[in-house]
């Protein structure tokens, strides 16, 4: 398939990911089904693309026309049948778990047409087993966005073992037609490029205030006035969810080992559900 065979595209999970990659996508002018297992999930994700749309328009990055246009293209479902049996591409991002990720797979091959190429989110996981639950692996890759999709310029293409060059060029063209970078990945390895540098350094953040070595406002200020980054490395936490950021860090330190460990200061958190911005409490106070 071409990239102007590309016309509709189904996002599976309406969670932070979900419905910012979806908002993405209808910007860029196609037509989306975005589907979450319950009604309550997919009408929240609606709204934070409304909310979204309605900033890029209030600060002039888009006209009122162009956030109503991309809204309308919003197809909100709780049907998997209905969200992908008319679609061209279908991009994945449901919880970043490796059993729940392969259930979806399981649903989605028995119901998308046969041309459809199959791209996950997922921030870690292998993307050669996740491909090995459908009949077309080859026609499966990577597409991983960042958080805020809307606002983050890269996304990595990640090739799994059976990946053929057409889907990856495909995907690639597509990330560029939403206005992304695309960057490639060969090797599917968990944690791709940016988790794998990014993730342990945020788990290491956590260690040094859970070891008392240093407060949470000394590490963040050093991030942000020393080493350059655009948030502090709490502040990041929270922007990623406490939950999403474990499942990757309890991923590579299952594969990859002991250096990955992660901080039982996060698991504290995790059981108190202070899972960062989206609950209004992580590291920092949101309400
Ligand atoms: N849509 C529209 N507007 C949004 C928005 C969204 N999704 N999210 C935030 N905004 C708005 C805010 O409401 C705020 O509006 P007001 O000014 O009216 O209050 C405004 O944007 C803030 O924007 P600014 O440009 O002033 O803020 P900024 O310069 O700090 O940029 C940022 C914000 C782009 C998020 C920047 O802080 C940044 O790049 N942070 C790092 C994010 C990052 O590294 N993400 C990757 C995480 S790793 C990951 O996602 C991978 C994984 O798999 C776990």
């Amino acid at each position: 398939m071409e990239l102007d065979e590309v016309e509709t595209i189904a996002v599976l999970g309406a969670g932070n990911m979900g419905h910012g990659i979806a908002e993405v996508a209808a910007l860029a002018g196609y037509d989306v089904n975005l589907r979450d297992i319950k009604e309550e999930f997919v009408q929240n994700g609606y709204e934070q693309i409304e909310w979204s749309l309605g900033k890029l328009a209030e600060k002039e990055q888009i006209s009122e026309d162009e956030a109503d246009a991309a809204l309308d293209r919003v197809t909100p479902l709780v049907d998997l049948g209905e969200a992908v049996s008319n679609v061209d591409v279908i991009i994945e991002a449901v919880p970043e778990k490796m059993e729940i990720k392969k259930d979806v797979y399981a649903d989605v091959e028995a119901n998308a047409p046969d041309h459809a190429i199959f791209a996950t989110n997922t921030s870690s996981l292998s993307i050669t087993e996740l491909s090995e639950v459908t009949d077309r692996p080859e026609q499966f890759c990577g597409m991983h966005f960042f958080n805020p999709p809307v606002r983050m310029q890269l996304v990595e293409v990640i090739a799994g073992d059976h990946s053929s060059d057409e889907t990856l060029d495909l995907i690639e063209d597509l990330a560029e037609a939403m206005g992304k970078t695309p960057v490639r990945v060969r090797k599917d390895s968990p944690g791709f490029i940016v988790n794998r540098i990014l993730v342990p350094l945020m788990n290491e953040a956590a260690w040094m205030v859970y070891e008392d070595e240093a407060t949470i406002a000394e590490v963040d200020s050093t991030a942000k006035f020393d080493i350059g980054l655009p948030m502090g490395l709490f502040e990041l936490t929270d922007q990623v969810g406490l939950d999403v950021g474990q499942h990757v860090l309890e991923y590579m330190h299952d594969v990859l080992g002991e250096a990955y460990r992660p901080c039982p200061l996060s698991q504290e958190k995790l059981e108190n559900e202070h899972l960062g911005k989206k609950t209004g409490k992580g590291f920092y106070d949101y309400e």
